[in-house]
């Protein structure tokens, strides 16, 4: 939970300057100050971590023992980095720590120092950040002795920046080409030696170049002194440049007949010195194929490989040259093929060169001499020779890399000063052997000029500070070296300077007149000792052919034999040789041999001078750059993992002065801070400044500290920062702040959530009001729309009404198009359904003929459909209703009862019928039968009887008996009343004898009973509807009368005059009787 509230206040505090290197905010100054107060929160917020992770919250910051213990905690946890302010101490892990991923770099990219663990991706990411914001030009100074990790951390560096910076357009070459050039001058530079597999055996110092952007665009790259005993000597278990092995291993074999080697290194002198070829850490054939492959990717042209490993491989044909004593008592070669390669190699004539090695040329008086060279002078030449080739070699080599690494726009070079530098120096560390030759000497002297940079620069901005912010503050004590710097380079007393004088100077001089010299010169300084001028227990561990010098970081042996020599070899070879050598048909050594070496006159400078200018120019380069530091420390002698020598941890931490550097750091004040920024962090912890104070800062920050209760011992206050003394009283603050958290977090976020909400709110309703205002106006607008139309059209309908009666005009066509429709609208509405509704919709006068003519095709196709729908049963019946129709419709008064009582087949079922009846019938079948009551035509007797229809005759059936038979043809016609009684009167002829006269009949069923008898006997006009009365015919010239008359009910009676009177029943509407 307090872990969580650290990070949530960590990032709501940082949020508020911690810059995103995309979008270049200007980030706090790094650079001293800066850098020293975030580290002490980053401290901070991860107190509960193993030991501290910065050296300036130790509390018992003065001991040695605690400092080392850190380390050793730390150490086994794998924490092999912890600060000391803004300084890196790091501890080589010598295994490979998941600690370097792209994942990695994201995290400690734009984050400040003190948010996270330390780590060489921090100290990059910072300085990168300040010379973004700062336009300052920056340096890493990396230190530490040798196998510590410093060129391990330089590769870190150079990693993290090709894989987090920006890339400029077409810059990705450049980015490989920066990255490639390590394998290439580590092959050619470094080796194996006892304290390192990959040790670097000269001093690199690169500037990467940034735009404006913070993308690299160039780079460049000063080595200093390359160790070049190495080509020709290596002590025991210690191995040449690793070049040399890689092409024996790696190169193909083709190449390796060209260059007359074999695949051997045991076959070459110069790779055997140490005895061992091998080694298990390291794979010569594959860095031979990384290293090939590098020289493609930065740029170097087919020829001019091919000329550099001739170069490699005459060195090696060189080391195997030997010499013998020739006829005349002369030292000569011996080795002729080696001798035949190497001058084929070298490009050289081989006579010129054979001479070259054998003889010397001497000048005296302005006139030259050759002398031949004695067998030991000879194999000195020898060495001379290919220390010189591959010394400059890998010189070219370097300014090749350079060349390829350069920037070449215009604009960048026309606007210089805008762009910004990184440097990174990789430089040798301290070294002490048992034999400590020349090249020790110039290393530790390089040291201690980067010892003498260290102090001066840290004490020197720790101290303006202080000045700077008028704090009262008592120098700290520490051991200032350069008394040391001055005993090796002072002018005229100087170590160097005496070096110079005895190997440039006329007559003889050698090794012991040099340390009798030295000895006059410097004896009596503290720093100086030689077995003369030592007492009698230091004597005893100084050689007589040795001097020492107490170095900052130790004392250091000194052998003066062969230091002279290798000042002047150093200075140039013999005159011979590059004679020789500048005529090559190599492009390479033409380079590196120049004719005017020979020629010019003038006094050239020693290696010493060279080396010490060198230096000089180094340390200008490095005092105007804003440095950070990383100090490398080697766990143990035996590059194991996990093995933690205090002893030797112990000499590096004195000798890097990295106690010192913790004094000077904790002497003044443990944490510095601006007013704005301690007041912004703690001001929640006070009342009276929580949550804004709106005075002047210094009085905010005095108020602050006054609640806090600091004693004034505890803190000053200073111009425009507050110092605070001890790391206890600022742990207490912080706790407070731990403490007070919860509560600010959660009205922080009872106010954030209140802000986000109400912003939403005021979103949501800004977006309503939005939608509601567009929709209003909308709906305005679609109504006002509407209204003019409606307004249009009751215009042009009020005008079409007044014009409706006129021809069709453009005043009426509205008016007369609507009526149109309304009616055809209307009409499709209304149509008529069956053809019995007559309906139809009343048109308009304009359209009364159409309306006609829709009428008439509606009716049409209403009655094809009814037609279309008819049955044949149904037909039939409709047949006879129409007949029915015909003779009754305004005839008869029963008749429109009749109409919707459908016509039956008959009145009579089977079972009705008399068998014998039938039987007599024969073949004529019963097409209809229904029950009637005859009335005699005299006295008018009602029987009842059966009318059966046949197809061509009817019968009257009373019982079995057919009682009177009337064929249809002697029928002559039928009758009938008007009122609704069931009478017919069926007339047939009385002169017929055979027939009986006329029937009087009534039926119930009459108008079907008559219908079907008219239709069988297709007597349908023959059907008489009579008034009043019927009259018939009895007899032969005598005829009856039935009168009809209406009245309340059906009554048949015999009436005066012997006619039949019927009163017929008046038809009530509702229940129609047939
Ligand atoms: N951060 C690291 N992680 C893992 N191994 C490391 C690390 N730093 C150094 N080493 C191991 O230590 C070896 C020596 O490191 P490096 O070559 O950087 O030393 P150096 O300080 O440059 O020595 P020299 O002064 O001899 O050049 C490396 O080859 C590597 O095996
Ligand atoms: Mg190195």
């Amino acid at each position: 939970m307090r872990v969580w509230w650290r990070c949530l206040f960590a990032v709501l505090w940082c949020c508020q300057y911690t810059p995103n290197p995309n979008n270049l905010q200007p980030y706090p100054p790094l650079g001293g100050e800066g850098r020293a107060h975030l580290v002490m929160e980053g401290t901070l917020t991860a107190r509960d971590r193993v030991g501290v992770q910065d050296f300036v919250l130790l509390e018992n910051y003065t001991s040695e023992a605690a400092f080392i213990e850190n380390l050793r905690r730390r150490f086994k946890e794998n924490l092999i980095y912890t600060y000391i302010g803004s300084v890196l101490v790091s501890v080589n892990p010598y295994k490979e720590l998941e600690i370097y991923s792209k994942a990695h770099m994201e995290r400690y990219r734009g984050v400040s120092f003190y948010e996270i663990s330390p780590h060489i991706y921090a100290v990059s990411d910072n300085t990168y950040r300040a010379l973004r914001t700062e336009r300052k030009d920056q340096c890493i100074l990396i230190s530490g002795e040798s196998g510590a990790g410093k060129t391990e951390a330089s590769k870190k560096i150079l990693q993290y920046y090709s894989a987090t910076c920006p890339i400029s357009d077409n810059m990705s070459t450049l980015r490989d080409r920066l990255l490639q050039s390590t394998p290439v001058l580590e092959a050619f530079g470094n080796a194996k030696t006892l304290r390192n597999d990959n040790s670097s055996r000269f001093g690199k110092y690169m500037d990467v170049q940034f735009d404006f952007r913070g993308a690299p665009i160039g780079g460049h790259i000063l080595n200093y002194l390359l160790e070049n005993t190495r080509v020709v000597h290596q002590n025991h278990g210690e191995r040449n440049f690793h070049i040399f092995y890689q092409l024996l291993e790696g190169g193909d074999q083709d190449l390796l007949s060209k260059l007359g080697l074999e695949r051997n290194a045991l076959k070459y002198h110069y790779l055997v010195k140490g005895c061992c070829p091998r080694v298990s850490s390291i794979n010569d054939k594959n860095d031979w194929r990384t290293v090939t492959k590098a020289l493609a990717v930065i740029g170097f042209r087919d020829e001019e490989v091919e000329d550099l490993f001739n170069i490699i491989a005459s060195v090696l044909h060189l080391g195997n040259i030997q010499f013998g004593e020739g006829q005349d008592e002369q030292t000569e070669i011996t080795t002729e093929t080696q001798h035949n390669y190497l001058s084929k190699l070298l490009g050289v004539d081989g006579v010129a060169l054979k001479d070259a090695l054998t003889h010397k040329k001497l000048t005296a008086k302005g006139e030259e001499m050759i002398s031949p060279l004695s067998f030991e002078q000879a194999v000195a030449a020898r060495d001379a020779l290919a220390k010189a080739v591959y010394g400059r070699t890998f010189t070219w080599l370097v300014a090749q890399i350079n060349k390829s690494l350069a920037f070449k726009d215009d604009v960048y070079n026309s606007s210089k000063g805008s762009s910004s530098v990184i440097g990174l120096l990789d430089i040798y560390g301290f070294e002490v052997f048992q034999h400590n030759s020349f090249e020790q000497f110039c290393i530790n002297y390089c040291n201690e000029k980067l010892q003498q940079l260290f102090i001066e620069l840290t004490l020197k901005s720790e101290q303006e500070d202080y000045e700077a912010e008028g704090i009262s503050w008592e120098p700290v004590k520490y051991f200032d070296n350069k008394i040391i710097c001055d005993l090796v380079e002072e002018k005229h007393k100087g170590f160097i300077a005496i070096l110079d004088e005895e190997c440039l100077r006329p007559g003889e001089s050698n090794d012991i007149s040099f340390l009798e010299k030295l000895e006059d010169t410097l004896g009596g300084h503290a720093h100086f000792v030689t077995h003369k001028l030592a007492n009698g227990k230091t004597r005893k561990t100084v050689g007589r052919e040795e001097f020492r010098l107490i170095h900052y970081a130790g004392e250091v042996n000194y052998s003066v034999s062969g230091k002279l020599d290798n000042n002047v070899v150093f200075m140039g070879l013999c005159d011979f040789s590059v004679q020789v050598l500048c005529q090559s048909d190599s492009q390479i050594l033409r380079e590196c041999f120049q004719r005017e070496e020979v020629t010019d006159q003038k006094r050239p400078e020693t290696a010493a001078t060279q080396f010490k200018n060198s230096l000089a120019k180094l340390m200008e380069i490095l005092m105007c750059k804003e440095p950070s530091y990383v100090r490398c420390i080697k766990p143990n002698d035996a590059k194991q993992p996990g093995r933690f020598d205090e002893a030797l941890v112990r000499h590096q931490v004195k000798y890097l002065g990295l106690m010192e550097n913790l004094r000077v750091r904790r002497a003044g004040f443990a944490y510095r801070r601006h007013y704005q920024a301690f007041l912004q962090r703690y001001k929640c912890l006070c009342p009276g400044t929580w949550p804004n104070w709106h005075g002047k800062l210094a009085d905010g920050v005095a108020t602050l500290v006054q609640h806090l209760g600091y004693k004034p011992e505890e803190y000053k206050l200073g111009k425009t920062k507050i110092f605070i003394r001890f790391p206890k009283t600022l742990f207490t603050t912080e706790d407070a702040l731990d403490a007070r958290r919860p509560s600010i977090a959660l009205s922080l976020q009872t106010s954030w959530r209140g802000y986000r909400e109400r912003s939403k709110y005021q979103r949501i309703r800004n977006a309503v009001l939005v939608i509601q205002s567009a929709w209003r106006g909308m709906k305005s607008r679609r109504r006002a729309r509407c209204r003019r139309h409606a307004a249009n059209v009751v215009r042009k309908f009020i005008k079409g009404f007044i014009y409706r009666h006129y021809e069709r005009c453009p005043e009426n066509e509205y008016f007369l198009d609507h009526q149109r429709f309304s009616f055809l609208m209307t009409l499709v509405r209304n149509m008529p359904k069956t053809v019995l509704d007559k309906s139809w919709p009343v048109p308009p006068p304009s359209l009364i003929e159409a309306s006609e003519h829709l009428r008439r095709m509606c009716m049409q196709n209403l009655m094809r459909a009814y037609c279309r729908r008819i049955q044949p049963e149904w037909k039939k019946q409709m047949e006879q209703k129409v007949v029915a129709s015909h003779i009754f419709k305004d005839q008869k008064e029963s008749y429109p009862h009749s109409v919707p009582r459908l016509f039956v087949a008959s009145r009579l079922n089977s079972e009705d019928f008399n068998l014998k009846v039938i039987q007599t019938l024969g073949n004529d079948k019963v097409k209809y039968g229904v029950p009637v009551t005859k009335y005699d035509r005299r006295g008018y007797k009602a029987r009842p009887r059966q009318l059966l229809l046949t197809s061509s005759f009817a019968v009257l059936v009373a019982e079995a008996k057919l009682k009177q038979r009337i064929d249809y043809t002697a029928l002559r016609s039928i009758s009938v009343s008007s009122l609704s009684d069931g009478f017919m009167v069926l007339h047939v002829p009385s002169e017929d004898n055979k027939q009986k006269s006329d029937v009087v009949l009534q039926c119930d069923h009459v108008i079907e009973a008559v219908t079907k008898l008219a239709c069988m006997a297709e007597k349908i006009n023959m059907v008489n509807v009579s008034q009043e009365s019927i009259r018939f015919a009895v007899a032969r010239g005598k005829e009856g009368v039935i009168d009809f008359t209406s009245g309340q009910e059906l009554k048949v009676s015999k009436g005066k005059k012997g006619h039949l009177l019927v009163v017929s029943q008046r038809m009530d509407k509702e229940e129609p009787v047939l």
